[in-house]
This record gives structure tokens, sequence and C-alpha cells, in this order.
């Protein structure tokens, strides 16, 4: 079964279709690279968690760094949704997609002073403080407003989330979040400061998580702590377990999002604290298998001919710029022809034009290919043109968004002009 079954399927014909709509057929009409998502897989993946947390408080705040085209967001907004934001930049998006603050929870290490201001004077939810000197910095600024910012402390649960080292942040040498141990004495300050809020409590111990285990043992630290913090007179309105649910990309079987959910509340239960309003804020679990990168082939460069060793390479005109999770991660994603031909299959590295050895999308697929086939990353839908990068003067691609019979050009393919536009000469 491909990833993104059903809204992705191969006809009888042969051709690859996301929501119906012939890949190959929307590269020829919109150029290549292109990434293609279907609001239907979108919906359907958000629907598994609100499914589950049904007759609960809660709410879903999408992780928008996962894909933050403004209609994916806008799909989400009216879907009900909050967002989990990590910028001044992403709180703009949520606002022009019509998206509502009053919905909004701040995380990251590093709020500016500028981003708090600004997420203060738009109304934001609550702020996810990761430090004792963030609450510092963040009360002068609520005070200096006469406002009080409501926060949530990430604490930081020293779980392992079994997943690349790059995306696990619950670790204790992680960066993130304020160690379990310390999380007390942060909350009696917080709960000192007259600019401050105490509102919930916070944690995320990863990305492209596959097991159920992890989140429970974070769980119950987190709960851990809230029974902690309670005892001593400071009250928590939300808890929020973040995001981290995984996909598959290959042969991962990540728990369904209502099954992890349904466990989760079990524990949350169990613990006396089912009353509560429960967050999270999934990211790629909700798009990453709802969308695909697709890219059409260039050039065929085959290995030296009687050396058994040696690479064949199909070089595409989709680069680690358009998608830099393999190069990154070494991650694997699937690649499929938009249309079948027969014949026999070579081994092939699927790789860019950028000038670097990391520039590959997949390495040693087993593909019957020619110049000018499209061929289709699949999963490509989280974390794939949100981490586009202009490198080597490569304007970014054009973003499709699906929407039954519609096919919406969502973004424009940028343009060369565009990437300069800001530089300027020096006079002689
Ligand atoms: N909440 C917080 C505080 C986060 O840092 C993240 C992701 C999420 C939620 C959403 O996590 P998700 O549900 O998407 O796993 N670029 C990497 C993934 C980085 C994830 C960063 N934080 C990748 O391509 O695999």
């Amino acid at each position: 079964m491909l990833p993104g079954a059903p809204y992705l399927a191969r006809g009888d014909d042969g051709e690859l279709r996301l929501e119906g709509h012939s890949l190959r057929a929307l590269a020829q009409r919109h150029g290549s690279p292109l990434y293609v998502y279907s609001r239907a897989a979108m919906r359907a993946a958000l629907g598994a968690y609100q499914r589950a947390l049904q007759g609960r408080r809660h709410l879903l705040c999408y992780a928008m760094k996962a894909n933050s085209n403004l209609a994916v967001l806008q799909t989400f907004a009216q879907a009900g949704c909050g967002f989990d934001i990590v910028s001044g930049g992403e709180l703009e998006r949520v606002l022009a997609a019509g998206g509502d603050p009053a919905r909004v929870v701040f995380s990251g290490v590093g709020k500016t002073r500028a981003e708090i201001r600004q997420a203060l004077a738009t109304g934001v939810r609550c702020f996810n403080i990761e430090s004792r000197a963030e609450l510092d910095r963040l009360n002068d600024e609520a005070l200096a407003l006469g406002r009080r910012a409501p926060v949530s402390l990430r604490v930081n649960p020293d779980v392992d989330a079994g997943t690349h080292p790059y995306i696990s942040t619950g670790l204790k040498g992680n960066k993130f979040g304020i160690a379990h141990g310390d999380a007390l004495a942060a909350y009696r300050h917080a709960a000192s400061l007259p600019g401050l809020e105490v509102v919930g409590i916070d944690c995320h111990i990863g990305s492209q998580i596959t097991q159920i285990e992890p989140y429970l043992d974070a769980a119950e630290r987190v709960l851990d702590i809230v029974a902690e913090v309670e005892a001593a007179g400071i009250a928590l309105a939300h808890i929020d377990f973040g995001g981290g649910l995984g996909i598959t990309y290959a042969d991962e079987t990540p728990p369904p999002a209502d099954r992890l959910i349904g466990a989760l509340l079990e524990r949350v239960d169990a613990r006396g604290y089912g009353a509560r309003e429960l967050l999270f804020e999934p990211g790629r679990s909700l798009v990453g298998n709802a969308g695909v990168l697709l890219t059409e082939v260039q050039y065929l460069k085959p290995g030296a001919a009687g050396d058994a060793s040696a690479k064949n390479f199909c070089i595409v005109d989709a680069a680690m710029n358009d998608l830099v999770r393999p190069a990154m991660y070494d991650a694997w994603m699937a690649i499929e022809p938009c249309a079948l031909r027969d014949g026999p299959s070579a081994h092939w590295d699927i790789v860019g034009p950028v000038c670097e050895s990391g520039d590959w999308l997949g390495r040693d697929r087993p593909l019957c290919v020619q110049p000018g086939d499209v061929l289709a990353v699949l999963s490509a839908g989280a974390y794939g043109m949100a981490m586009a990068s202009n490198y080597n003067t490569r304007p970014r691609a054009a973003e499709i968004l699906l929407d039954g019979e519609r096919a919406h050009l969502v973004r424009e393919r940028e343009t060369v002009r565009e990437l300069f536009a800001g530089e300027r000469l020096i006079p002689d």
C-alpha cells in the first residue's frame, strides 16, 4: 500500500492520482518541481484526533511549522483548530489565514522581545515558556503593556522518544524545556511575577514517534508535576501533550492518532485529570501523508559499463533546496513514477542539480525511468516546502491544494527576480 492511501492511489491505467487528480497532468500544467496536497487527506487525519477527543474539553493546535501555506492553515482554522507557532512570522500567517489568535500557543526557546510584544498585542492564548530567563523577559514586557501574560511551562520529562537525534526534544541533553526536577521552582517563580498568569503545562518529546510508550511515560511525568505544582497552590487549567506522532514513510507502523489519544486519555483519566482541558500540537501527522513533491527526470547518467559497483544517477529537477529531509536526516521517502512504463528497472540514485554530493532525494531505488518522466516523492506534505530554501539561486516550487474536483494554485512558483529584489549593488 502506498503511504498516503487511500487519497493517493495508482489506477488500473498505471497513473498515480491524488484525490482523484492525475499527478502527471498537474506537473504538465503547472511545471515542476511542484508540491501537491490533498485537502481531504488533511481533514481525514484531523478527524482521527477529533473523534478521539469528542466530548472532552480540548484544543488541537496544528504545529504549523510542518506546512505553513496559508490555504493549509485556512483548512485547519475552518475545522476549528488552533495553532502552535514558533515565531512572529508564523503568527502573522495565522492571522492572514483567518485563524483565531485566542487559539494560538506560542512555543520556542528563543522568543525575542519584539515577538513577545507582537503576541501580547495580538492576544495569543498562551506562551509556552522554556526557561526562567524567558519568564522574566515576558513578565517585563507584559508589565510594560499593562497586561498579564498567560503562561504554560514546557517541562522536559527526560524520556527517549526513540527517534532521530535531530528531532528528539525530550531528553535532558536537549535545549528544550525546563528540567522536570526544576519545574516546581520555576512554577513558584512564575506565580510570583505580577505580569504573568499561570494557565497550564506543556511538553513535547520529539517528532516522528512511532510508539505509544514514550508518550505514556512523558504523560506520567507531566502529571506528577501537575500534582506537585497544584499541591503548592498553583492551579493548572490545561495540560498540553505536544505533537510528535509519526507517519508511514516506508514500513513504520505508528499508532493511528485515535489509538494514541485513547491510550493517553486512559492514563489521564486513571490519574483523575480527565476533566482538564487537553491540548495537542500535531504537525506531521496532519499533513505529511497528504502531500507529494513532483519532479521531472532531466538526465540519466548510468554507471560506467563493466563496473558493477558504479552508481546509476537519475538527475531530476527537484533538489535538497526543495526537500532537505533526505540530506539532513538521512530520511527515506518513497519515490514513485507518476505513470508506469514497461521495461526492465535499474537501481538509481535520485539526485538534484545542486552542487553538493548530499543533494539526493533517494538512493538505490529500483525504477524504470526515462528523461521527461515525472516522479513523485511521497509523504512530502510535512517539513517539505516549509524547509525549502533558495540555495543555488533556485526559486522555490509552486504549491497546489486539491479540494475535490478543484486544484487550487495556493502558491505561485517563485521568480528569480524575487530572489534578489531586496539586494543592492554598492556605489563604484
Ligand atoms: N510542538 C513543538 C513544540 C514542536 O517543536 C514540534 C516540532 C511540534 C509540536 C510538531 O511535531 P510533529 O507533530 O510535526 O512531529 N524537520 C523535522 C521535524 C522537526 C520537528 C520540530 N518540532 C523533520 O523533517 O523530520
